[in-house]
Protein backbone atom coordinates (compact mmCIF):
# COMPACT_ATOMS: atom_id res chain seq x y z
CA UNK A 1 0.00 0.00 0.00
CA UNK A 2 1.35 3.53 -0.85
CA UNK A 3 2.31 5.87 1.71
CA UNK A 4 -1.13 8.22 1.75
CA UNK A 5 -4.28 6.25 3.38
CA UNK A 6 -6.79 5.40 1.25
CA UNK A 7 -9.10 7.56 2.79
CA UNK A 8 -6.95 10.98 2.20
CA UNK A 9 -5.97 10.06 -1.14
CA UNK A 10 -9.57 10.13 -1.86
CA UNK A 11 -10.70 13.04 0.00
CA UNK A 12 -7.75 15.50 -1.71
CA UNK A 13 -8.36 14.04 -4.86
CA UNK A 14 -11.90 14.59 -5.21
CA UNK A 15 -11.03 18.37 -3.74
CA UNK A 16 -8.76 18.69 -6.63
CA UNK A 17 -10.89 17.96 -8.91
CA UNK A 18 -13.15 20.33 -7.67
CA UNK A 19 -11.27 22.82 -7.55
CA UNK A 20 -10.22 22.35 -11.27
CA UNK A 21 -10.68 25.56 -13.52
CA UNK A 22 -10.08 24.09 -17.14
CA UNK A 23 -10.66 21.02 -19.21
CA UNK A 24 -6.44 20.53 -19.14
CA UNK A 25 -6.42 21.15 -15.09
CA UNK A 26 -8.19 17.85 -14.78
CA UNK A 27 -6.35 15.82 -17.21
CA UNK A 28 -3.31 16.36 -14.95
CA UNK A 29 -5.38 15.27 -12.18
CA UNK A 30 -6.48 12.43 -14.30
CA UNK A 31 -2.66 11.51 -14.90
CA UNK A 32 -2.14 11.92 -11.27
CA UNK A 33 -4.41 9.64 -9.84
CA UNK A 34 -5.71 6.97 -12.40
CA UNK A 35 -2.84 7.30 -14.79
CA UNK A 36 -0.15 4.36 -15.19
CA UNK A 37 1.57 5.86 -12.70
CA UNK A 38 -0.97 7.50 -10.90
CA UNK A 39 -1.06 7.34 -7.35
CA UNK A 40 -4.42 5.49 -7.18
CA UNK A 41 -2.72 2.90 -9.80
CA UNK A 42 0.29 2.37 -7.48
CA UNK A 43 -1.76 2.13 -4.85
CA UNK A 44 -3.65 -1.05 -6.59
CA UNK A 45 -0.01 -2.37 -7.69
CA UNK A 46 1.26 -2.64 -4.10
CA UNK A 47 -2.09 -4.66 -2.87
CA UNK A 48 -0.10 -7.62 -3.91
CA UNK A 49 2.31 -7.43 -0.64
CA UNK A 50 -0.78 -7.76 1.60
CA UNK A 51 -2.15 -10.83 2.40
CA UNK A 52 -5.88 -12.49 2.37
CA UNK A 53 -8.41 -10.94 4.02
CA UNK A 54 -6.16 -7.49 4.17
CA UNK A 55 -5.65 -7.81 0.65
CA UNK A 56 -9.26 -8.25 -0.35
CA UNK A 57 -10.66 -5.44 2.04
CA UNK A 58 -7.72 -2.92 0.58
CA UNK A 59 -8.70 -4.26 -3.10
CA UNK A 60 -12.28 -3.23 -2.47
CA UNK A 61 -11.41 -0.03 -0.77
CA UNK A 62 -9.44 0.50 -3.52
CA UNK A 63 -11.92 -0.19 -6.24
CA UNK A 64 -14.57 2.47 -4.67
CA UNK A 65 -11.88 5.00 -4.71
CA UNK A 66 -11.18 4.71 -8.24
CA UNK A 67 -14.85 4.82 -8.93
CA UNK A 68 -15.45 8.20 -7.00
CA UNK A 69 -12.59 9.67 -8.44
CA UNK A 70 -14.22 8.98 -12.02
CA UNK A 71 -17.44 9.72 -11.02
CA UNK A 72 -16.11 12.99 -10.02
CA UNK A 73 -13.89 13.45 -13.26
CA UNK A 74 -16.72 12.90 -15.20
CA UNK A 75 -19.09 15.44 -13.41
CA UNK A 76 -16.02 18.35 -13.89
CA UNK A 77 -15.90 17.71 -16.86
CA UNK A 78 -19.33 18.27 -17.85
CA UNK A 79 -19.41 21.38 -15.86
CA UNK A 80 -16.42 22.57 -17.33
CA UNK A 81 -16.95 22.23 -20.81
CA UNK A 82 -20.98 23.60 -20.29
CA UNK A 83 -19.29 26.38 -18.62
CA UNK A 84 -16.76 27.33 -22.02
CA UNK A 85 -19.89 26.59 -24.21
CA UNK A 86 -21.87 28.91 -22.37
CA UNK A 87 -18.53 31.72 -22.35
CA UNK A 88 -18.35 30.79 -26.10
CA UNK A 89 -21.90 31.50 -26.93
CA UNK A 90 -21.56 35.01 -24.93
CA UNK A 91 -18.42 36.15 -26.57
CA UNK A 92 -19.27 34.82 -30.34
CA UNK A 93 -22.76 36.54 -31.04
CA UNK A 94 -23.40 37.39 -34.63
CA UNK A 95 -23.58 41.60 -34.79
CA UNK A 96 -26.23 41.76 -37.00
CA UNK A 97 -26.39 45.31 -36.57
CA UNK A 98 -23.30 45.41 -38.62
CA UNK A 99 -23.70 46.98 -42.38
CA UNK A 100 -22.51 44.09 -45.10
CA UNK A 101 -19.58 44.31 -46.65
CA UNK A 102 -19.38 46.06 -49.81
CA UNK A 103 -19.54 43.41 -52.92
CA UNK A 104 -17.35 44.50 -56.22
CA UNK A 105 -20.13 45.59 -58.51
CA UNK A 106 -19.46 45.72 -62.12
CA UNK A 107 -20.62 48.80 -64.48
CA UNK A 108 -22.20 49.10 -67.77
CA UNK A 109 -20.38 50.68 -70.11
CA UNK A 110 -21.65 54.02 -71.57
CA UNK A 111 -21.61 52.57 -75.17
CA UNK A 112 -23.63 49.76 -74.03
CA UNK A 113 -25.97 52.07 -71.91
CA UNK A 114 -26.31 54.08 -75.27
CA UNK A 115 -27.26 51.46 -77.10
CA UNK A 116 -29.89 50.64 -75.05
CA UNK A 117 -31.35 53.96 -74.81
CA UNK A 118 -31.17 54.28 -78.35
CA UNK A 119 -32.93 50.85 -78.63
CA UNK A 120 -35.48 51.58 -75.91
CA UNK A 121 -36.33 54.84 -77.92
CA UNK A 122 -36.83 53.57 -81.53
CA UNK A 123 -38.62 50.36 -80.05
CA UNK A 124 -41.12 52.39 -78.54
CA UNK A 125 -41.54 54.52 -81.77
CA UNK A 126 -42.23 50.65 -83.67
CA UNK A 127 -38.79 49.55 -84.74
CA UNK A 128 -37.14 46.48 -84.82
CA UNK A 129 -33.18 45.06 -84.33
CA UNK A 130 -31.83 43.53 -87.61
CA UNK A 131 -28.50 42.85 -87.90
CA UNK A 132 -25.61 42.85 -90.88
CA UNK A 133 -22.42 40.83 -90.81
CA UNK A 134 -19.20 43.04 -89.65
CA UNK A 135 -17.15 42.05 -92.79
CA UNK A 136 -18.92 42.90 -96.05
CA UNK A 137 -19.19 42.50 -100.07
CA UNK A 138 -18.31 45.63 -102.20
CA UNK A 139 -21.65 45.21 -103.36
CA UNK A 140 -22.84 45.69 -99.70
CA UNK A 141 -20.78 48.15 -98.34
CA UNK A 142 -20.58 50.33 -101.30
CA UNK A 143 -21.94 49.06 -104.98
CA UNK A 144 -25.80 48.81 -104.15
CA UNK A 145 -25.60 52.00 -101.80
CA UNK A 146 -25.32 53.48 -104.89
CA UNK A 147 -21.61 53.97 -104.38
CA UNK A 148 -19.71 52.59 -107.87
CA UNK A 149 -16.49 51.73 -107.99
CA UNK A 150 -15.11 54.96 -109.45
CA UNK A 151 -17.25 56.95 -106.75
CA UNK A 152 -15.44 60.23 -104.91
CA UNK A 153 -17.18 59.01 -101.71
CA UNK A 154 -14.99 55.68 -101.72
CA UNK A 155 -11.85 57.47 -100.65
CA UNK A 156 -13.51 59.53 -97.51
CA UNK A 157 -14.39 56.07 -95.79
CA UNK A 158 -10.76 54.79 -95.34
CA UNK A 159 -11.80 51.20 -96.01
CA UNK A 160 -10.06 48.27 -94.74
CA UNK A 161 -9.71 45.72 -97.41
CA UNK A 162 -9.23 41.59 -96.66
CA UNK A 163 -6.88 40.23 -98.99
CA UNK A 164 -8.83 39.53 -102.51
CA UNK A 165 -10.34 36.19 -103.47
CA UNK A 166 -9.29 33.70 -106.82
CA UNK A 167 -11.31 35.81 -108.58
CA UNK A 168 -10.04 39.07 -107.20
CA UNK A 169 -12.93 40.52 -105.65
CA UNK A 170 -11.67 42.17 -101.77
CA UNK A 171 -14.31 41.97 -98.84
CA UNK A 172 -13.75 44.54 -96.83
CA UNK A 173 -14.67 45.40 -93.26
CA UNK A 174 -18.02 47.79 -93.07
CA UNK A 175 -16.99 51.30 -93.24
CA UNK A 176 -20.82 51.56 -91.67
CA UNK A 177 -24.32 50.22 -90.72
CA UNK A 178 -25.86 51.41 -94.06
CA UNK A 179 -25.07 47.81 -95.65
CA UNK A 180 -27.86 46.20 -93.28
CA UNK A 181 -30.51 48.56 -95.18
CA UNK A 182 -29.69 46.74 -98.63
CA UNK A 183 -29.70 43.13 -96.75
CA UNK A 184 -33.47 43.93 -95.05
CA UNK A 185 -34.62 45.39 -98.01
CA UNK A 186 -33.91 41.89 -99.81
CA UNK A 187 -35.00 39.66 -97.42
CA UNK A 188 -38.33 41.75 -96.10
CA UNK A 189 -41.15 43.38 -98.31
CA UNK A 190 -42.33 46.73 -96.82
CA UNK A 191 -43.56 48.11 -94.70
CA UNK A 192 -40.30 48.13 -92.98
CA UNK A 193 -38.66 49.83 -89.58
CA UNK A 194 -36.17 48.44 -88.84
CA UNK A 195 -32.88 50.08 -87.10
CA UNK A 196 -29.31 48.46 -87.09
CA UNK A 197 -26.60 49.18 -84.49
CA UNK A 198 -23.70 47.43 -84.93
CA UNK A 199 -19.61 47.80 -85.28
CA UNK A 200 -17.89 49.49 -88.20
CA UNK A 201 -14.46 50.24 -89.07
CA UNK A 202 -12.33 52.68 -90.78
CA UNK A 203 -8.49 53.43 -91.12
CA UNK A 204 -8.81 56.43 -88.84
CA UNK A 205 -7.17 56.85 -85.40
CA UNK A 206 -7.80 60.27 -83.07
CA UNK A 207 -9.00 61.57 -79.75
CA UNK A 208 -12.21 61.63 -81.56
CA UNK A 209 -11.70 58.02 -84.59
CA UNK A 210 -11.25 55.07 -83.56
CA UNK A 211 -10.36 52.29 -86.23
CA UNK A 212 -13.45 50.04 -84.96
CA UNK A 213 -16.68 52.22 -83.34
CA UNK A 214 -20.31 51.86 -83.81
CA UNK A 215 -23.34 52.89 -85.59
CA UNK A 216 -26.89 52.78 -85.69
CA UNK A 217 -29.00 53.17 -88.72
CA UNK A 218 -32.50 53.01 -89.16
CA UNK A 219 -34.66 52.57 -92.14
CA UNK A 220 -38.23 53.14 -93.17
CA UNK A 221 -40.11 52.39 -96.00
CA UNK A 222 -43.77 52.71 -96.68
CA UNK A 223 -46.27 53.66 -99.72
CA UNK A 224 -46.66 56.95 -98.11
CA UNK A 225 -43.57 57.59 -96.12
CA UNK A 226 -42.36 61.69 -96.79
CA UNK A 227 -40.01 64.05 -95.35
CA UNK A 228 -42.25 65.23 -92.20
CA UNK A 229 -41.95 61.61 -90.84
CA UNK A 230 -38.43 61.30 -91.33
CA UNK A 231 -38.46 65.08 -89.16
CA UNK A 232 -41.15 63.83 -86.67
CA UNK A 233 -39.02 60.49 -86.37
CA UNK A 234 -35.61 62.21 -85.42
CA UNK A 235 -36.88 65.37 -83.86
CA UNK A 236 -38.76 62.90 -81.39
CA UNK A 237 -35.61 60.90 -81.21
CA UNK A 238 -32.99 63.70 -80.31
CA UNK A 239 -35.40 65.21 -77.82
CA UNK A 240 -35.68 61.73 -75.88
CA UNK A 241 -32.17 60.99 -76.24
CA UNK A 242 -31.32 63.98 -74.38
CA UNK A 243 -33.54 64.42 -72.23
CA UNK A 244 -34.89 68.11 -73.45
CA UNK A 245 -38.25 68.19 -74.28
CA UNK A 246 -38.01 71.58 -76.58
CA UNK A 247 -34.21 70.59 -77.89
CA UNK A 248 -33.46 72.69 -80.87
CA UNK A 249 -33.26 70.38 -84.14
CA UNK A 250 -32.12 71.33 -87.46
CA UNK A 251 -32.19 70.32 -90.75
CA UNK A 252 -29.24 70.98 -92.88
CA UNK A 253 -29.02 70.20 -96.63
CA UNK A 254 -26.41 67.69 -97.31
CA UNK A 255 -25.39 64.61 -99.37
CA UNK A 256 -25.21 60.86 -99.01
CA UNK A 257 -25.10 58.67 -102.38
CA UNK A 258 -27.92 56.94 -100.94
CA UNK A 259 -30.22 59.16 -100.07
CA UNK A 260 -32.11 62.19 -102.17
CA UNK A 261 -32.82 64.33 -100.79
CA UNK A 262 -30.11 64.18 -97.86
CA UNK A 263 -29.90 66.60 -94.79
CA UNK A 264 -27.62 66.51 -91.86
CA UNK A 265 -29.17 66.50 -88.12
CA UNK A 266 -28.04 69.21 -85.99
CA UNK A 267 -29.22 69.84 -82.44
CA UNK A 268 -29.08 73.41 -80.30
CA UNK A 269 -26.22 73.74 -77.86
CA UNK A 270 -24.20 76.61 -76.21
CA UNK A 271 -20.35 76.55 -76.12
CA UNK A 272 -19.76 79.67 -73.75
CA UNK A 273 -17.14 79.43 -71.68
CA UNK A 274 -15.62 76.64 -72.52
CA UNK A 275 -18.48 73.82 -71.50
CA UNK A 276 -20.88 72.04 -74.10
CA UNK A 277 -24.43 72.73 -73.19
CA UNK A 278 -27.10 70.83 -74.85
CA UNK A 279 -30.18 72.70 -75.41
CA UNK A 280 -29.44 75.80 -74.67
CA UNK A 281 -27.64 79.10 -76.57
CA UNK A 282 -27.44 79.46 -80.29
CA UNK A 283 -24.39 77.00 -81.40
CA UNK A 284 -25.71 73.96 -83.17
CA UNK A 285 -23.68 70.10 -83.42
CA UNK A 286 -23.93 67.85 -85.99
CA UNK A 287 -25.61 64.25 -84.59
CA UNK A 288 -26.73 62.21 -87.77
CA UNK A 289 -27.10 61.75 -91.53
CA UNK A 290 -30.17 61.34 -93.02
CA UNK A 291 -32.40 61.27 -96.37
CA UNK A 292 -35.29 60.09 -97.95
CA UNK A 293 -34.05 56.48 -99.74
CA UNK A 294 -32.77 56.97 -102.98
CA UNK A 295 -34.68 55.43 -106.08
CA UNK A 296 -31.57 53.62 -107.26
CA UNK A 297 -31.09 51.73 -103.58
CA UNK A 298 -34.95 50.90 -103.85
CA UNK A 299 -34.38 49.62 -107.19
CA UNK A 300 -31.17 47.67 -106.48
CA UNK A 301 -33.47 45.82 -103.76
CA UNK A 302 -36.21 45.22 -106.19
CA UNK A 303 -38.40 47.74 -104.43
CA UNK A 304 -40.42 49.94 -106.78
CA UNK A 305 -39.65 53.48 -106.00
CA UNK A 306 -43.06 54.15 -108.00
CA UNK A 307 -44.85 52.24 -104.80
CA UNK A 308 -42.29 52.77 -102.17
CA UNK A 309 -40.56 55.29 -100.61
CA UNK A 310 -38.71 55.75 -97.43
CA UNK A 311 -36.20 57.33 -95.22
CA UNK A 312 -32.95 56.44 -93.48
CA UNK A 313 -30.65 57.90 -91.06
CA UNK A 314 -27.01 56.73 -89.72
CA UNK A 315 -25.49 58.04 -86.06
CA UNK A 316 -22.32 57.30 -84.88
CA UNK A 317 -23.02 55.61 -81.22
CA UNK A 318 -19.24 56.96 -79.37
CA UNK A 319 -20.62 60.15 -80.49
CA UNK A 320 -23.72 60.50 -78.95
CA UNK A 321 -22.65 59.04 -75.99
CA UNK A 322 -19.53 61.85 -75.58
CA UNK A 323 -22.16 64.42 -76.04
CA UNK A 324 -24.82 63.28 -73.76
CA UNK A 325 -22.14 62.03 -70.76
CA UNK A 326 -19.60 64.66 -71.75
CA UNK A 327 -16.70 61.64 -72.43
CA UNK A 328 -14.16 64.52 -73.81
CA UNK A 329 -12.15 61.28 -75.31
CA UNK A 330 -12.79 58.04 -77.38
CA UNK A 331 -9.90 56.45 -76.68
CA UNK A 332 -10.90 55.17 -73.13
CA UNK A 333 -14.05 53.35 -74.68
CA UNK A 334 -11.99 50.38 -75.52
CA UNK A 335 -9.18 50.50 -72.89
CA UNK A 336 -11.11 48.25 -70.00
CA UNK A 337 -9.40 50.68 -67.19
CA UNK A 338 -11.70 49.95 -64.19
CA UNK A 339 -11.36 53.58 -62.76
CA UNK A 340 -12.96 54.60 -66.27
CA UNK A 341 -15.63 52.27 -65.73
CA UNK A 342 -16.45 53.01 -62.22
CA UNK A 343 -16.39 57.11 -63.07
CA UNK A 344 -18.66 56.81 -66.53
CA UNK A 345 -20.19 53.68 -65.86
CA UNK A 346 -23.83 52.99 -65.39
CA UNK A 347 -25.39 50.58 -62.61
CA UNK A 348 -27.23 47.61 -63.20
CA UNK A 349 -30.82 47.12 -62.48
CA UNK A 350 -31.60 50.77 -63.97
CA UNK A 351 -33.67 50.42 -67.14
CA UNK A 352 -32.87 53.07 -69.26
CA UNK A 353 -36.67 53.73 -69.99
CA UNK A 354 -37.61 55.21 -66.87
CA UNK A 355 -34.85 57.93 -67.42
CA UNK A 356 -36.11 58.38 -70.97
CA UNK A 357 -40.08 59.02 -69.72
CA UNK A 358 -41.29 56.26 -72.13
CA UNK A 359 -44.28 54.25 -71.13
CA UNK A 360 -44.47 51.50 -69.44
N1 LIG B 1 -23.65 55.82 -93.65
C1 LIG B 1 -23.41 57.20 -93.30
C2 LIG B 1 -22.02 57.36 -92.71
O1 LIG B 1 -21.45 56.40 -92.30
C3 LIG B 1 -24.43 57.70 -92.32
C4 LIG B 1 -25.79 57.83 -92.93
C5 LIG B 1 -26.17 59.01 -93.52
C6 LIG B 1 -26.63 56.75 -92.96
C7 LIG B 1 -27.42 59.15 -94.10
C8 LIG B 1 -27.89 56.86 -93.56
C9 LIG B 1 -28.25 58.09 -94.12
O2 LIG B 1 -28.75 55.86 -93.60
O3 LIG B 1 -29.47 58.21 -94.70
O4 LIG B 1 -21.53 58.44 -92.65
Amino acid sequence: MANTDPATLQSDTIARIEAADSLDALEAIRVDSLGKKGSVSLAMRSLGQLEGDARREAGQQLNAIKESITTALEARKSTLAEAALNEKLASETVDISLAPRPEAEGRIHPLSRTLEEVTAIFAEMGFTVAEGPDIESDYYNFTALNIPPEHPARQEHDTFYLTPDAEGRRKVLRTHTSPVQIRTMEKIKPPIRIIAPGRTYRSDHDATHSPMFHQCEGLVIGKDIHMGHLKGCLIDFCRAFFGVDDLPVRFRPSYFPFTEPSAEVDIGCSREGGGLKIGAGDDWLEILGSGMVNPRVLQHCGIDPDEYQGFAFGMGLERIAMLKYGIPDLRPFYDSDLRWMRHYGFVPFDPPSIHLGLGA
